[in-house]
């Protein structure tokens, strides 16, 4: 069994030689490539950094909605970043709110008394989580298809998305270390296996109160990686890329990157990433992404693929999906 070392930044054994992490020797990144592979890859992101220094990206590309397309600010937030219930809705709305803020705190302390400042074992247990909806979303909304009860492509195809973008997060944090210790990948697993169970019900009774949920769980992450990065930036700037990252981040492939990200236009954010400090900041911001997604989504009907376009939606009958308006269970209006 792996034994946890003392240093709060420090990552499994590597399995394989592994470049000596300039500056610093906290950090051991895994490399899990052939050597042959591992320098393509190399030279590869090399070409893509250099493409995005020459043609940046459009940095100011029109938002598809003004409001989401904010920062992640205080809207909803409590002074610490937690989530407050917003105080324009009904009670039952409030009620919701209340209930996912109560149940996300519990989580969180738990969290932190468990794992304390063993980081990467605590993003470990915070990623395998934080999956976990969208597949539960993506689960009711092929049983409502299948019913010709609700049938919304979008919808799928941004919660899977959603689930990719957690799933490369997942993998950077198993590359530095944090599967590491068996009880930590039981207790993410066994807590990930009840939350997907309470997410399905609590998605067929209401979609509303599950996607509040999940933005309260997103808004968590992004406050995590937050505090972290303000903690330990010049440490992390001096460590490697895991090459999970690399291959997420800087492939030339980004169709389900964009697709996650609902309140921007496609291709407004490429990221560029030169060392551990820059795959955090970018994670970060993938948490501000979906958080936003999650806030968009409590409005019925209101999600749209960022690749759909209006000429496709109003010229192109192939491209729509028949809708059956029909909700099933679904409890949206109070
Ligand atoms: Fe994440
Ligand atoms: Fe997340």
């Amino acid at each position: 069994m792996a034994v946890a070392s003392t240093s709060p930044l420090s990552a499994k054994p590597a399995t394989a030689p592994s470049p000596p992490a300039p500056g610093s020797g906290l950090l051991a990144l895994g490399v899990r490539r052939a050597p042959a592979t591992a320098a393509w890859r190399r030279l590869r992101v090399e070409a893509i950094r250099t493409q995005r220094t020459e043609v940046p990206v459009e940095e100011s590309a029109p938002a598809r909605d003004a409001a989401a397309a904010a920062p992640l600010d205080g809207n909803g937030a409590g002074a610490d970043g937690s989530v407050v219930p917003s105080s324009d809705d009904s009670w039952v709305v409030k009620l919701e709110q209340s209930f996912n803020i109560f149940a996300t705190d519990s989580v969180i302390m738990v969290l932190k008394g468990v794992y304390g400042d063993r980081y990467y074992a605590r993003f470990f247990a915070l990623e395998t989580i934080a999956r976990v909806p969208y597949f539960a979303f993506i689960s009711v909304l092929h049983l409502y298809a299948t019913f010709g009860w609700w049938r919304r492509a979008d919808y799928i195809k941004v919660h899977f998305a959603q689930s990719w973008n957690e799933f490369h997060h997942l993998l950077i944090m198993e590359e530095l270390g944090g599967d590491s210790l068996w009880f930590d990948c039981f207790l993410a697993r066994f807590m990930a296996f009840f939350y997907y169970f309470m997410t399905v019900a609590m998605y067929m009774l209401s979609p509303r109160m599950a996607y509040h949920f999940s933005e309260c769980v997103e808004r968590h992450a992004y406050s995590t990686y937050d505090e972290f990065l303000k903690l330990h930036e010049e440490e992390l700037k001096r460590l490697p890329a895991p090459e999970a990252a690399l291959n997420y981040y800087m492939n030339e492939d980004l169709y389900l990157f964009d697709e996650f990200q609902a309140s921007r236009t496609p291709g407004s954010r490429r990221p560029k990433i030169d060392n551990l400090y820059d795959v955090f900041v970018n994670i970060r911001e993938d948490e501000a992404e979906h958080c936003k997604t999650m806030k968009t989504c409590q409005t019925h009907g209101n999600l749209r693929s960022p690749h759909s376009t209006p000429n496709c939606l109003e010229d192109d009958t192939e491209c729509v999906i028949p809708e059956n308006d029909c909700e099933g269970v679904v409890v949206y209006k109070v």
